[in-house]
């Protein structure tokens, strides 16, 4: 698949993951084969009860149109977006570059993606999976800084009481002005309206923040405790970096793990267990996984590596980890969360 188009191949995926998610008798065979079914595995976070930790991080469904399919490949969860207000074409093709040698992917999509009331359509068709979405939202990118509260509001409203959980991003590079929202004077009138609605919805949606890795150290230390004033649930760590010299767009991939895992070690030394961090960013293998569950994650997720990793790449992790937690002689793999923080 390498051979063609990147984001020709994706589009191809995402239409095939469509149509397995449609297929009842396929995609609950292909469940029961792939998905974790190993009750060590199982974590609980904010309230909502995952059967592994690996997930698949936001930028591949962009329009909730097939995380049953990427569930039944087995992944414990499966974040949807980023989805905007107001549907959007995203920048101008091409925008998604592979780099097959460094194991990473450059992309300038610009969020791509139908808007949130299509969105809304397709999460609340009946499931016949046991799936936990996460809702990835961001702000419209005609929409000035001025109205960019409104804005992810808007999406909140719609989007929330669909979501297991929902999460600001403001961390994307390919929207103009999008990461100045994680300066604390911005992010805390947005973080607090989006809460509001999160709130307020039947089951109370838990929130999570997704910060990028170029942030400063102090930045990050800012971010957490605002997280922490909040009363936010967890932080999601990092998006795509922008510390690279090819492609405009962000760096995603092997690259990005030292960085990536530098900011997770940061963040559970100011939080400590009082927040779910969720880690992303150059997650490979098995040994990834652990590493960053060691270091405070309590679920990580992974995009990228997959790419590369091929369609089995969440199950075959997540069969390695029951392994590793039987000769580890553990119960659960909660119990190794934090250690080495
Ligand atoms: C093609 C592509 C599109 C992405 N789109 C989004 C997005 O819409 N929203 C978002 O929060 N992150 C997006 N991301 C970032 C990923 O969710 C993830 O944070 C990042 O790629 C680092 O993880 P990885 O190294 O496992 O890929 C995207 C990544 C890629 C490669």
């Amino acid at each position: 698949m390498r051979r063609f188009d990147a984001e020709a191949v994706h589009h191809l995926t995402v239409r095939a993951l469509a149509v397995l998610s449609t297929l009842p008798l396929a995609k609950r065979l292909l469940h029961r084969r792939l998905a974790p079914r190993d009750p060590a595995l199982r974590i609980s976070a904010f309230g909502v009860h995952f059967p592994g930790p690996l997930g698949l991080a936001a930028g591949f469904d962009k329009d909730a149109a097939c995380a049953e399919g990427i569930a039944a490949l087995g992944f414990g969860h499966v974040e949807v977006g980023t989805i905007t207000a107001h549907g959007q074409p995203g920048n101008p093709r091409p925008r998604l570059f592979r780099l097959v040698r460094e194991r990473a992917v450059i992309n300038r999509m610009g969020f791509n993606n139908e808007g949130a009331a299509a969105a809304a359509r397709r999460l609340r068709r009946p499931r016949g999976l046991p799936v936990v979405v996460g809702v990835n939202i961001g702000k419209t990118k005609v929409v000035p800084e001025a109205g960019a509260v409104a804005d992810y509001v808007e999406s909140a409203k719609e989007l929330a009481p669909l979501a297991d959980y929902l999460v600001v991003n403001v961390s994307s590079p390919n929207t103009p002005g999008l990461r100045d929202l994680q300066a604390v004077e911005l992010l805390r009138p947005l973080l607090s309206a989006v809460k509001e609605v999160a709130d307020g919805t039947a089951r109370r949606t838990p929130l999570l923040v997704k910060i990028a890795p170029d942030l400063a150290d102090d930045d990050v230390d800012a971010v957490a405790d605002l997280a922490l004033e909040l009363g936010l649930d967890g932080i999601i760590a990092t998006n795509t970096t922008i510390r690279h010299g090819g492609e405009t767009g962000g760096l995603s991939g092997r690259p990005l793990k030292e960085r990536s895992l530098e900011v997770l070690r940061r963040l559970r030394a100011r939080v400590g267990d009082r927040l779910t961090l969720v880690s992303v960013g150059g997650v490979e293998d098995v040994d990834d996984v652990w590493e960053r569950l060691l270091a405070g994650a309590t679920l990580v997720q992974g995009y990228t590596g997959w790419i590369y990793g091929g369609p089995l790449w969440a199950s075959r992790i997540h069969r390695q980890l029951s392994r590793r937690v039987r000769r580890h002689r553990l119960t659960s793999i909660t119990e190794i969360i934090g250690r080495t923080a």
